[in-house]
């Protein structure tokens, strides 16, 4: 079974997708996560666009049991998921993810990893291009100011400070680029079914998800 979970920035998908796939004995997958390795990488190495791309075509991203992601890039192994929650890599990913290489070696990552088990994977592109057939597909929408509200609470607990202002205008302008970019932009699937999250907790979500996909 597939579950495909999107939306924009902040929107919950994350929390709400890792607790369904807990209660259904599912995987769970973040596909963002891997964007922002393809961020971290570019940031941390100072690459250009082609070494980029090479570097991403040959490594190789897997999420352990825990949850946490680890690079490897030349037998070199590194747990990558302190690091790229920064608002630098937040910054950086957008431009990183509008390059179709990086897309196609990210997805082939993708669905290479959901091959043996029933998954519940959350991103921009997972109904409408990575698995265009899932079993069932959400669209986790949330007001901007909502959704800036919640990745402070992120932030604060890694002792990031950035104002809410600032928040709203890094929110906006990813979703931005994520929705104007060419390839596989961000965009509700026509048979995903939308929850407005603005004023749900995040038990309510993962109630409704987990009632559509257990009946
Ligand atoms: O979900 P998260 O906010 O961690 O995603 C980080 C970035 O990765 C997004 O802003 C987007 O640029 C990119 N992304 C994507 N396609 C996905 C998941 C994430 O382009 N399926």
């Amino acid at each position: 079974m597939i579950i495909a979970v999107d939306g924009p920035a902040g929107s919950g998908k994350s929390t709400v997708s890792k607790e369904v796939a807990k209660r259904l004995g599912i995987t769970f997958l973040d596909s963002g996560a891997l964007y922002r390795t393809c961020a971290y990488i570019k940031l941390t190495h100072k690459m250009s666009d082609e070494e980029l791309i090479r570097t991403v075509r040959n490594a190789k991203m897997a999420f352990s049991k825990d949850g946490s992601l680890n690079l490897t890039i030349n037998d070199k192994t590194e747990n990558v998921s302190g690091k790229i929650r920064t608002p630098q890599v937040a910054e950086a990913v957008s431009s990183v993810a509008a390059m179709p290489e990086i897309r196609e070696a990210v997805t082939n990552q993708l669905r290479q990893m959901s091959e043996t088990d029933s998954v519940i994977m959350d991103g921009r592109d997972i109904g409408t291009c990575v698995f265009p057939n899932a079993d069932y597909k959400f669209y986790l929408s949330a007001s901007s100011l909502e959704r800036a509200k919640r990745r402070m609470k992120d932030y604060e607990a890694q002792g990031i400070e950035m104002s809410i202002n600032e928040l709203v205008r890094e929110i906006d302008e990813r979703d931005r680029k994520d929705s104007e970019r060419e390839h596989a932009p961000l965009k509700k699937a026509d048979d995903a079914i939308e929850i407005d999250t603005t004023h749900l907790t995040i038990e309510e979500v993962i109630s409704i998800i987990a009632a559509k996909t257990t009946n």
